[in-house]
């Protein structure tokens, strides 16, 4: 019947509704128009694809989930991941483009709990000034000068530190040691530790707590991994702040500070609070043992399957090792480092096929048309670096450990692909294009020099001195999103000498 009051509001909302409808899609439409986002399912509520994302996968493929969006969308798609809409690309032109416009159209943008966890003064979280004046210190300290008068000899002596404790015949895990030693080769150039003291071993104790927490569900309930990495944080910046006071009142009583480290040099140079050098200091611990230790036991785990590569790195380090014998040296030099041009191939091979870093955090800051598609300001955008290194038009058997493909045998053309490795129709982008393991762009990777130059001379000594063997086969590096050996990638060594 008619005589409800509730009739004549029903049939004017009705109405209504439809007439609001449009005027809505007309104003976004007006604000945004024709926006032509790239295809792709923004999943769950909230949580949208992140699940499938994180999912872990071996090091040397690209994952189902990418694979699966790739063959459905292409190499550039939308999804929802960590809570925010993003672009996640597998493209290697809009990747470079992302990080050569950082701070203009892109901007570093890491997820909350790494800043809580590392500090909010941290590189990784820092943009803008701040980032530049930090980034300043870093490379001041980790620059090609100081790698040649400095690192190169810290790299050697720890290399010969951890590879003398070997043991014939015994199963270890390689990844350990690997750690073992850009741990102690970072903390002696942070903050002068000694290695295999007590304090630098508790420090690395807590710091391994430390490191679960990084890449654990930021949940800070009691008795999470979260939880327990703030407390290790604070007991390792307690550690560090102690050390920081003591140098202070070196300093403060006019003694000559000796130690050539960063600590000193951060309170002799730089105007940053105890705040900011605790978070640089912790973060340079974080950025540059976590990484080249998994590069280093990555090589590791990929020269066995190559014992032509085994034979060429011997007879490449062998000659190395006698000339310097005939010459009367000992240590090696920057000119010996250079000359490891297969060593360098193995290197590149290594960081191309195990891809250490997967993918970088960025956001847009404005509105940015690529190739025809829209990225809305605001959004995540994920450049996936290991795509690119995997994909099979770009490296001929993207799967395949060959350290050849970097061998230059194209004559001094500059525009082809990985030289010797050119699949067919493939596109004409040179390496340094598309292979960037270390980042790219203001942010590229401060510490990329050192962590080669860890890698050649770790295989140096390692070549020269042991043949190993895996002792698990399965052990095999996986994606979790950080690289990680699950079982340790046990290995079985016997000492030889080649010269
Ligand atoms: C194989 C080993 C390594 C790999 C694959 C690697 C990779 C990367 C990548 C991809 C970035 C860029 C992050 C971004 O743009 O969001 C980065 C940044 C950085 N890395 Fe490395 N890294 C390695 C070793 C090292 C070492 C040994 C150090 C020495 C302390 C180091 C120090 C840094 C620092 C300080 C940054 C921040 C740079 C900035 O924000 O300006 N890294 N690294
Ligand atoms: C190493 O161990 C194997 C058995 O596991 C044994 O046959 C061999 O003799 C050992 N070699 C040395 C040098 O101890
Ligand atoms: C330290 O701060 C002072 C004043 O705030 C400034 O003049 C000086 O240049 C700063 N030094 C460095 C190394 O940043
Ligand atoms: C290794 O890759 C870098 C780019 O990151 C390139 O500049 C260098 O030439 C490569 N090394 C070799 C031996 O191809
Ligand atoms: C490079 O030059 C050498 C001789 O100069 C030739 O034999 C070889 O085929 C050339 N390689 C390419 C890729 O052009
Ligand atoms: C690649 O080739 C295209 C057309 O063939 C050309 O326009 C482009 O400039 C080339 N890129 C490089 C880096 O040589």
């Amino acid at each position: 019947m008619s005589d409800s009051p509730l009739t004549p509001l029903c049939s004017i909302i009705s109405l209504l509704f439809p007439l609001l409808l449009i005027v809505i899609i007309f104003f976004f439409r007006r604000k945004h128009p024709r926006l032509n986002l790239p295809p792709g399912r923004m999943g769950w509520p909230f949580i949208g694809e992140t699940i499938g994302y994180l999912k872990p996968y071996p090091a040397t493929t690209v994952g189902d989930f990418m694979e699966q969006h790739i063959a459905r969308y292409g190499k550039i798609y939308k999804s929802k991941l960590f809570g925010e809409p993003a672009i996640v690309s597998a493209d290697a032109g809009l990747n470079r483009y992302i990080l050569q416009n950082e701070g203009k159209l892109f901007e570093c943008s890491y997820p909350r709990s790494i800043g809580g966890i590392l500090g909010k003064w941290s590189m990784l979280v820092l943009v803008g000034d701040m980032h530049r004046d930090m980034r300043a210190i870093s490379l001041n300290f980790l620059s090609h000068a100081r790698l040649r008068t400095h690192l190169l000899k810290e790299v050697e002596k720890h290399t010969l530190l951890v590879l003398s404790s070997w043991k014939e015949n015994c199963t270890f895990s390689a990844q350990d040691e690997a750690k073992k030693f850009t741990f102690n080769l970072m903390a002696d150039h942070i903050m002068s530790l000694d290695p295999g003291n007590l304090e630098t071993e508790l420090l690395k104790k807590e710091y391994v707590t430390f490191m679960k927490g990084v890449v654990s569900a930021p949940l800070n309930f009691p008795g999470t991994a979260y939880r327990r990495a703030l407390k290790s944080r604070s007991t390792i910046l307690n550690f560090i702040e102690v050390k920081m006071e003591e140098r202070v009142k070196r300093m403060e009583e006019n003694e000559n500070l000796e130690e050539d480290d960063l600590l000193n040099w951060v309170l002799k140079h730089s105007n940053l609070s105890t705040e900011q050098i605790l978070d640089l200091i912790l973060s340079l611990l974080f950025a540059g043992h976590e990484t080249s230790s998994v590069a280093i036991a990555l090589a590791i785990h990929f020269l066995p399957g190559s014992p032509r590569a085994i034979q060429q790195l011997r007879e490449e380090h062998i000659k190395i090792a006698k000339a310097k014998k005939e010459a009367g040296e000992v240590e090696l030099t920057w000119e010996d480092y250079k000359s490891m041009e297969f060593t360098h191939c193995v290197v590149n091979e290594t960081l191309r096929l195990g891809n250490v870093v997967r993918f970088l955090h960025r956001k847009a800051l404005k509105d940015v048309r690529y190739k025809g598609y829209d990225i809305p300001c605001g959004w995540k955008v994920l450049p996936v670096v290991a795509a690119v290194h995997l994909d099979p038009s770009l490296f001929d058997q993207p799967q395949h450990f060959n350290p050849w493909r970097w061998q230059s045998n194209n004559n001094g053309s500059s525009t082809t692909c990985i030289e010797g490795s050119c699949p067919s129709g493939s596109s004409n982008s040179t390496a340094s294009q598309i292979f960037m393991p270390f980042g790219g762009g203001p942010r590229l990777c401060a510490g990329s020099e050192l962590a080669k130059v860890e890698m050649a001379v770790f295989i140096h000594h390692l070549i020269l001195n042991f043949q190993w063997d895996l002792a698990d086969e399965t052990d095999q590096a996986y994606v979790y999103p950080f690289v990680d050996f699950p079982k340790g990638l046990p290995i079985k060594v016997h000492r030889h000498s080649l010269i």
